[in-house]
């Protein structure tokens, strides 16, 4: 595990351990019985909770694994999600009860009731039906942290459409490649969302996006800065004028339990994001189980607040399915932390009695930096449990989390999951395990995991591996839109008949779970999974540069950070290719191209990269000479030199 960073070698001498608080514990949704309960019967456990869930016609078989790795859960059943979502909470009489409380960053506030999100989302599914998207169409969804986006997710649920949000923070560029990687003909967005303080524009980038995706005929278009933005007559309609003129009710139909739910976009190791696809029935499942149990939601008394984007999975999972299926009340916040002021976030917990707070090590580390005088100025003691989610928490930001935010009562959940298993898989249970500072602990009950050696052999205890999920589960991915050979090759080869995560992990002397990081190139930068290949790909889209190596290394608080080598064409003057002037010309491409979370942090310009004979570049030298490490063997390389030169060229300018 080469990526190993400092802070991750530290993590693995913690000794510190905390128990489950006996309050807590003693009224906690999972008891220690759910492990082996689960154990003896997984199909049976999942089936369990499947049954939370209301079925328009309940399934035959649990799982159907005959044609795997692609799986079918809950064969035969059928549902609707946004019912399930919505009107049967309304249904059972909970229809006055708070589904959202919801702060744009200006201060302006909107409180939204199971009856009222029901209605919204009916609207909304008849003003689709209206502009003719039916069953299995594909809609892409660009929007800020409002409400209307659980509104545009859910409408495409309620018609069996497949929504496939687009993070905000993308360029035109990655929105049109996903469209059209979707075929997707409707576009939802906003003219804006409030971001530091300032309208920040989005209806522009999909104008752009739409430049490219000549099938794109109808972009709907949510008012929600006011600012003014440019319009196509024959294409863009106004939200409120076709939502808001539809009646409130919407007969649903029930879908095949397999129904494509959801398309999301997330980086491999190739230049081209592959759509991970989630279905209806089992994804709903392991979201629900989950947000339940990890959480110790009690439905009736707590209030939720999950702060990642929608545009995100965590955002899929933890602000819209599994809370609203659960009956939860949430909170949910537009716009960014430090707007007015760094204690944004704490005066709203206040405000709200926020009780259970999710969010990701990468911002945890921010507020750690910003300092801890923050939170102190605000009462806190509303929480009483806290999750972490995205990458690996070190035991600094963990503690930290701990004392400042939990008030040394609440249990942390540190939340081990990807894109693709749709819901959590590796984490504490609040009321059940003991945590240790920057473990996930175990898998959840009715998930199997294991770490294994090069070969897929289980490492024993106080041993280090790759993680792999040894049978298949309920949300899990369904495949990769319109790639299926590239979802066998990229998860089911590496170790035949297991998922294999692209993760490292260790198990310690009790068998705990502490995962490690990457071990592919994918980089994992503020919680974003950021794909090496796609990054060099779009440097070397840039007309001066010739050739591109990034990698990830070290970065305190984002987790990684992005360097990149790039060497120029012969071509270009010197004095055009070098200097801050031209990094920040190349950071600005990228941003572009991909969004501005790809922005390298550091970019080196340089005569060679290092590569071997057979002329691959030779990434693990250059994250050694990024992370400042002694070299490694560079014996097969072409030119030695050229690393020698790099290295001495990065020490001189850091
Ligand atoms: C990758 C998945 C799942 C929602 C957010 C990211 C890393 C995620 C943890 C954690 C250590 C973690 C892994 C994983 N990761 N959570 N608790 N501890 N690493 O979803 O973009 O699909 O990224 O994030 O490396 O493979 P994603």
């Amino acid at each position: 595990m080469s990526a190993t960073s400092p802070t991750l070698a530290n993590l693995l001498h913690e000794q510190r351990r905390f128990d489950p608080p006996p309050e807590l514990a003693a009224n906690a949704i999972a008891t220690a019985s759910i492990y082996e309960e689960a154990a003896r019967d997984r199909l049976a456990f999942w089936a369990a909770q499947a049954e939370r869930l209301t079925w328009a016609t309940p399934w035959e078989q649990v799982l159907d694994w005959s044609d795997a790795p692609f799986a079918r859960w809950f064969v035969g059943g059928r549902l609707n999600a946004a019912v399930n979502c919505l009107d049967r909470h309304v249904a059972a009489g909970y229809g006055g009860k708070v589904a959202f409380y919801w702060e744009g960053e200006p201060g302006d506030t909107r409180v939204i009731t199971y009856a009222e999100l029901t209605a919204m989302v009916c609207q909304a599914a008849n003003a689709l039906t209206e502009l003719g998207v039916t069953a299995g169409d594909r809609v892409m969804i660009y929007m800020p942290m409002i409400p209307e986006t659980v509104v545009a997710m859910l409408a495409c649920a309620r018609i069996g459409a497949v929504h496939s949000v687009v993070f905000g923070g993308f360029s035109a560029e990655a929105l049109a490649g996903r469209t059209n990687d979707a075929q997707a003909r409707l576009i939802i967005t906003a003219d804006g969302g409030f971001r530091r303080g300032a309208a920040h524009a989005l209806k522009p980038a999909v104008d752009d996006a739409c430049a490219q995706c000549p099938q794109v005929d109808k972009v709907l278009v949510v008012r929600r800065t006011g600012q003014d933005i440019p319009w196509n007559d024959g294409r863009d309609i106004w939200w409120h004028d076709i939502v808001d003129r539809q009646p409130s009710t919407h007969e649903a139909q029930a879908f095949d339990a397999e129904h494509p739910l959801y398309i999301m976009y997330t980086s491999g190791t190739t230049a081209k994001p592959k759509g991970i696809l989630h279905t209806t029935g089992g994804y709903l499942t392991g979201v629900t189980a989950t947000h339940r149990m990890v959480f110790d939601l009690h439905e009736d008394t707590d209030l939720y607040w999950c702060g990642a984007d929608i545009g995100w999975v965590t955002g899929h999972s933890y602000i819209v399915y599994g809370p609203l299926a659960n009956r939860a009340t949430s909170f949910m916040y537009e716009g960014t932390p430090d707007t007015p002021a760094k204690d944004r976030w704490w005066q709203m917990i206040e405000k709200y009695r926020v009780s259970i707070l999710y969010t990701a090590p990468t911002t945890i580390r921010t507020f750690m930096k910003w300092g801890e005088e923050w939170p102190a100025k605000h009462d806190l003691s509303s929480l009483r449990v806290l999750g972490s989610v995205g990458e690996p928490i070190n035991p600094e930001a963990w503690i930290w989390y701990r004392t400042h935010i939990g008030g040394n009562r609440c249990p942390i959940v540190d939340t081990w999951w990807q894109t693709e298993t749709g819901s959590i898989m590796i984490t504490p249970l609040p009321g059940v395990t003991s945590t240790k500072p920057g473990a996930a602990m175990r898998a959840f009950p009715g998930i199997t995991v294991d770490v294994v050696d090069n070969d897929g052999n289980p490492v024993p205890n106080g041993s280090g591996g790759y993680l792999v999920i040894t049978e298949p589960w309920p949300s899990m991915l369904r495949g990769i839109w319109g790639d299926p050979q590239r979802y066998i090759d990229t998860y089911w080869s590496r170790f035949p008949g297991k998922y294999f995560a692209g993760d490292g992990a260790k198990r310690d002397e009790d068998g705990d779970i502490w995962l490690l990081g990457r071990v592919d190139d994918v980089m994992n930068v503020s919680g974003h999974r950021i794909s090496t290949t796609e990054v060099e790909h779009a440097l070397v889209s840039h007309p001066k540069v010739a050739e591109a190596a990034v990698v990830g290394t070290h970065d305190p608080v984002t987790g990684q950070a992005i360097v990149a080598f790039v060497t120029v064409k012969g071509s270009v003057p010197a004095d055009e290719a070098q200097g801050a002037a031209f990094a920040a010309e190349l950071r600005a491409h990228v941003a572009k191209e991909i969004g501005p979370i790809a922005k390298p942090r550091d970019i080196l310009i340089t005569a060679d990269l290092p590569k071997t004979r057979s002329g691959k570049i030779m990434r693990r030298l250059l994250r050694d000479i990024a992370d400042h490490r002694e070299l490694g063997d560079t014996t097969t390389l072409l030119d030695p030199g050229v690393v020698q030169q790099i290295a001495a060229q990065l020490a001189g300018s850091g």
